[in-house]
């Protein structure tokens, strides 16, 4: 199909499942075990409806924000993925540029398949990306990198902390060998004992910002108590992920664990100290407004935005921001809000979250 018969993100899915190469596919859309994770990510906000109002005068829709200091057109980020050029030699740049031409901000994988120089070189003057750190075995080499980015003009650092252990993804493991001899993934996987430290621990977390100045956000939160946690630690932000089912199995759905936070939340008042962001199983405008009805400052989207990518390279990562942005400003119309600071709890009934 051509770009313009594109209507959802869903539709990207579906023609990358049919066009791209088989590995990776296997690659970007496989989940843990039996994927039940994965697919209760997204199944999650299918539990959560709408109480909209009426009668506002919702002409005018304001989607900008600004998340760590970097402003963005909408709330929403393409959140880190590893090896982009699996899908489209351009890798990570379509990824870069588009978000440039839409004025979104971009997180940068440490397992990107471009140097961190060249997708900086990549982007804007004005345009501002985040870095995903792997925290490497070898601190010094963690170090070098931390320095490196910073260096680069990386706007903030969220350190993944959710894959203590590579996870079972079979789709993978069954295309492996096809994967190792066309598209080397092999240096990868070998080197990831070391380029993921499962020694990683809340300490390092001091030690990370001991040497850097930048905004730190911790990214693989799964529990109410490790949220709190990081609170304490003055980080500047959490996301509450499960690395998009990829990890722990029967880990819960982001959104279940967001909706629990929330009251603390409220309770702590946080607003401007401490950024709540999620991401896993978010596919369209509705359920970046769910998120935001429960706290959440913004929403990490990346499989959606690979199989873009994939398909039809820089312009299809572009529909795919535009597709979101209509999506929002449509679905808060119809809500009866006409700014992002507007939306909270009171616009949504999570009774069915419950009762799972
Ligand atoms: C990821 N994710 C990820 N996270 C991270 O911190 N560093 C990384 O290098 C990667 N690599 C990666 C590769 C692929 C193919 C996928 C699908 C995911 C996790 C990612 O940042 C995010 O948490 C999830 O993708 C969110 O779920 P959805 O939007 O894909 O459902």
């Amino acid at each position: 199909p051509t770009l313009d018969q594109i209507f959802s993100l869903n539709d990207f899915e579906y023609v990358a499942r049919y066009s791209m190469p088989v590995p990776a596919w296997a690659y970007y859309s496989s989940g843990g075990d039996d994927e039940i994770t994965y697919r209760e990510n997204h199944l999650a906000y299918q539990r959560i409806f709408f109480k909209p109002r009426i009668l506002i005068n919702v002409l005018d829709i304001n989607l900008s924000t600004t998340l760590l200091g970097s402003k963005t057109s909408a709330p929403f980020y393409i959140s880190a993925t590893a090896l982009a050029k699996l899908g489209h030699p351009d890798g990570e740049k379509c990824l870069t540029r588009a978000c440039g031409k839409e004025n979104i901000i971009q997180m940068v994988s440490t397992m990107s398949s471009y140097s961190f120089e060249d997708i900086m070189n990549t982007s804007l003057p004005d345009q501002d990306l985040w870095f995903q750190l792997y925290v490497n075995s070898n601190r010094k080499i963690c170090e070098k990198i931390i320095k490196k980015v910073e260096k680069l003009g990386y706007k903030s650092i969220f350190v993944t902390v959710d894959n203590a252990h590579p996870g079972n993804r079979e789709k993978d493991k069954r295309n492996k060998s096809f994967v190792i001899s066309n598209l080397s993934l092999q240096s990868t996987s070998q080197s990831s004992n070391t380029m993921i430290d499962p020694r990683l621990c809340w300490d390092d977390i001091k030690w990370i910002q001991s040497i850097t100045k930048l905004p730190i956000v911790i990214k693989g939160v799964g529990t109410v108590e490790d949220a709190v946690k990081a609170i304490d630690y003055n980080v500047q932000g959490i996301v509450l992920s499960n690395h998009g089912g990829r990890e722990l199995e029967f880990a819960r759905p982001p959104i279940e664990v967001l909706a629990e936070l929330n009251p603390i939340l409220k309770q702590k008042n946080l607003k401007g100290k401490f950024d709540v962001y999620i991401d896993g199983g978010v596919r369209r405008g509705t359920d970046i407004i769910k998120a935001l009805c429960l706290g959440a400052k913004a929403v990490g989207i990346g499989r959606s935005f690979l199989y873009a990518l994939s398909t039809y390279g820089d312009d299809g990562v572009e529909k795919a921001i535009k597709i979101l942005k209509d999506e929002l400003l449509m679905n808060m119309r119809l809500l009866g809000v006409t700014s992002l600071d507007q939306l909270n709890d009171r616009y949504i009934d999570i009774k069915g979250l419950e009762s799972r």
